[in-house]
């Protein structure tokens, strides 16, 4: 395809917010240099009539790094002996929420590893605590695949949003990734079930994964133009260096970015983290994504004792600095580039206008 023919598909994508995937298939195949420029001015232009130049902010809390499960692509993966594991408590987990209400987040995501654990009445214990103390926040939940009923009871104790990244569209890659026991079918319905249920939901993938090909991006992109998540995380895979993928690549931060670009333009109100994988991969990573559509950033509040063991990929920033510091330094970051951390919840919402 010529470049005249590439810069139409964005055009049309633009409108129609969807393109089939062979079409996907040819812009990520002859992107360059050009090309991205094209797409980063349309999705740039798409973000701020949504959102102006405000970011939204989600305050993260680590729950726990054991984990049941054997991603090959992930450093708390249960076969890594090397891992130290923790969890923390009930009283550490609302300690972190204080923390972090002070320093202005209105949205708390409990993030960790599948440990069985965290059943159900423990977690809508801490859930239903956390939505008594602090009413005005929304809580979301990313805590891998559990049942309906599981996901259900968590809704009805106050939690708000969850975030379960499908990794990868197609099922043979998919099983490339992750051991038999895991199956995107069981990924597809965990996400249908949150959605049915209620819950603003996001899904994602790693860009530059292994055995990633043009093809599985695009599959990417048409899943989530038809199941239209409110949320998309997407970051460049990073090797871990006790996992079978530690001798692999990582993604790049422009494929990241153009990635970012067109989810942007499928999704228009959409919350796309600029994500720590990709200020990872390049320091200013963070401030790039956003300059392309990205609309949150989801700093650590973690206790700074439990941090470098929540790795799941090497060389992870944040992990030395306390909660306060990665605020003010992501506020001064997001300054740099003409853009502004708000304290708004900023839940999902519908609609040609703004969204702010
Ligand atoms: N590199 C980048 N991202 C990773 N994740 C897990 N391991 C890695 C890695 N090595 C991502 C997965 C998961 C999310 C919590 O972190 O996409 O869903
Ligand atoms: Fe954590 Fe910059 S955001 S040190």
């Amino acid at each position: 395809m010529t470049t005249a023919e590439l810069k139409t598909l964005i055009d049309k994508l633009e409108e129609k917010s969807s393109l089939g995937k062979d079409e996907y298939v040819e812009l990520i195949k002859n992107r360059g240099a050009e090309i991205d420029q094209y797409l980063f001015k349309r999705s740039q232009a798409v973000s701020q009539k949504h959102f102006d130049n405000k970011v939204f902010s989600r305050g993260l809390i680590e729950l726990s790094s054991y984990c049941q499960n054997d991603c090959y692509y992930c450093g708390i993966r249960k076969s890594n002996k090397n891992a130290e594991r923790y969890r923390l408590d009930k009283g550490q987990i609302l300690s972190c929420c204080e923390n972090g209400y002070g320093l202005g987040f209105r949205t708390f995501v409990l993030q960790g590893g599948e440990d069985p654990f965290f059943n159900d009445e423990i977690l809508c214990d801490i859930v239903f605590e956390i939505r008594n103390k602090y009413p005005d926040c929304a809580i979301t939940l990313s805590l891998g695949e559990r049942s309906r009923e599981s996901y259900e009871k968590l809704f009805d104790a106050g939690a708000n949003r969850y975030l379960l990244r499908h990794e990868t569209a197609d099922s043979d890659h998919y099983s490339r990734l992750h051991p038999a026991e895991l199956t995107l079918a069981n990924r597809i319905k965990c996400l249908q079930d949150l959605k049915d249920i209620g819950y603003q939901v996001g899904c994602g993938f790693m860009v530059g994964s292994p055995f990633q090909t043009s093809e599985h991006l695009a599959e990417d992109l048409v899943f989530i133009q038809e199941f239209r998540p409110h949320m998309v995380g997407i970051g460049p895979f990073i090797p871990h260096h006790d996992t079978p993928f530690a001798d692999c690549a990582a993604g790049t931060v422009e494929l990241t970015l153009f990635m970012l670009g067109l989810v942007r333009l499928i999704l228009p109100n959409g919350l796309l983290p600029s994500t720590t994988a990709l200020g990872t991969i390049d320091l200013d990573g963070r401030e790039k994504g956003l300059l392309v559509g990205a609309n949150v950033v989801m700093p650590n509040l973690s206790p700074v004792e439990v941090r470098k063991k929540y790795l799941l990929y090497d060389n992870k920033i944040c992990t030395g600095e306390e909660a306060g510091e990665c605020r003010l330094c992501l506020d001064n970051r997001i300054k740099k580039i003409g853009y502004e951390l708000v304290s708004a919840r900023g839940d999902y919402t519908e609609g040609d206008g703004k969204n702010v």
